[in-house]
């Protein structure tokens, strides 16, 4: 269920090891294939897709970085993986470039997609039989007897409501972020983290020719009142460094994401399982969230494979616990990074003097550096059996 990334990368996996499935997605695949998003996969992330046949594009156009700024009272600092780690980096490549790939390999391998399903349902996961039901695009009616329904939905889909006695962990941030794409040149080598007393920024990018920023907001900010001056105008104010400015261009899309950290478990219930952003969300300070809906479906092919072709239940029994342990790493190090780098409604000068004091701490010391650059690079990713 859900043709995000999770869902199509599961389907994918799981036609490798000839085991048949069907993606059912309420949305077109147009507007699947427009949804800006994430834009940061870590180094495993991208050695999978690379694995699985997916490199083609992500070579050709995902544009490596190995390392990233800080920047906190007026100066930068670069956290620089590669030296820090044995030389891992991150790619810069659109969550909707991931999906574009992602269909077209499904499609060319005949694997059915049933884009703008309505009325999409799911029933008898406690049985051996589950059945997920939908309607169509054409109107017609459909039902799937399945072996197992995989819960690829995102936060706020179907399939999480259907687990009973569900444990939830949830923390929400009194700020947003708007996100701006704009058809400016980069003028930065690598992404930028800064903290401003006036909040948080994040230059990130596209394309050779497109730039991708992130202003802190109110959680409830009204888009209208950015007028793409004011956006520029607060952008400049935010990365302020002497004799440095960002380049600006015309703004081509904007859009506010509201900040939530959320963990539920067990990711499955019968022969329901949940991936992805079904289960979990962060926020995306630490890059992570698109990174742990794949690593979840790796889990999952792997204890899918040893379930229906041999018989196996015991990566299937395992599966909730396996992704919990990364989910809970990564719901730390988001948390982690958002904490130190937003300006809080309210925070007080003492608050301010401990952020500014850990940011020192990890772009001096070598120990809290490591510490974030392996997180950020991804520690520990899941592997996929062949
Ligand atoms: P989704 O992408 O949400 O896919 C779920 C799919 O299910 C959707 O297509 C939806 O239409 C469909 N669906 C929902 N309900 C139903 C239903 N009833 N029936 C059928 N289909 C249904 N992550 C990173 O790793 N790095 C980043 O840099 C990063 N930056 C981000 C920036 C922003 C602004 C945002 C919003 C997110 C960011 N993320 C990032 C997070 C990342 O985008 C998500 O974690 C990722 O999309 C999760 O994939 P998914 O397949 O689990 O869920
Ligand atoms: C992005 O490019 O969209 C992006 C990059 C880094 C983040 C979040 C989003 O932490």
């Amino acid at each position: 269920m859900g043709a995000g990334p999770a869902g199509l990368l599961l389907s994918h996996l799981l036609a490798t090891n000839g085991i048949e499935s069907v993606v059912v997605e309420n949305r077109s695949r147009e507007y699947c294939e427009a949804r800006q998003r994430a834009g940061v996969l870590e180094g495993g992330t991208a050695e999978l897709l690379r694995s699985v046949g997916l490199g083609k594009r992500l070579d050709a156009i995902g544009m490596e970085h190995g390392g990233i700024y800080l920047q906190f009272d007026g100066s930068r600092h670069y956290v620089d993986f590669r030296s820090l780690t044995d030389g891992r980096t991150v790619t810069v490549y659109a969550q909707t470039e991931v999906v574009k790939d992602l269909i077209a390999a499904r499609l060319a391998a005949g694997g059915a997609i049933e884009f703008s399903a309505t009325s999409v349902s799911v029933s008898d996961v406690a049985s051996d039989r589950p059945v997920l039901s939908y309607v169509d695009a054409d109107g017609t009616p459909r039902s799937v007897s399945c072996d197992v329904i995989a819960g690829c939905d995102g936060f706020h889909g179907i399939c999480r409501p259907l687990i009973p006695e569900i444990s939830v962990y949830e923390r929400t941030y009194p700020y947003a972020w708007l996100g701006v794409l704009a058809d400016a040149v980069p003028s930065t080598d690598e992404l930028i983290y800064s903290r401003h007393e006036s909040g948080f920024a994040l230059y990130s990018m596209r394309s050779p020719s497109v730039s991708r920023l992130y202003l802190q907001v109110a959680p409830d900010e009204k888009l209208e009142e950015w007028s793409d001056d004011r956006i520029w105008s607060e952008l400049q104010k935010r990365f302020a460094v002497d004799g440095w400015s960002v380049a600006e261009g015309p703004v081509r899309e904007k859009s506010v994401t509201p900040m939530r950290s959320f963990v539920s478990g067990p990711m499955r219930y019968g022969r329901l399982f949940l991936a992805g952003d079904a289960a979990h969300i962060v926020p995306p300070t630490g890059a992570k969230g698109l990174n742990l809906a794949l690593s979840d479906v790796v889990v999952l092919a792997n204890a899918l494979r040893a379930a229906l072709l041999s018989g196996s239940w015991e990566l299937a029994d395992a599966y909730s616990d396996t992704c919990l342990r990364r989910v809970w790493r990564a719901t730390h190090f988001s948390w982690w990074m958002t904490s130190m780098l937003h300006v809080a409604p309210g925070a007080d000068a003492f608050e301010a003097q401990l952020q500014l004091s850990q940011l020192r701490y990890v772009t001096s010391s070598r120990a809290q550096a490591t510490a974030l650059a392996e997180n950020y690079t991804g520690y520990r990713p899941a592997r996929l059996q062949t």
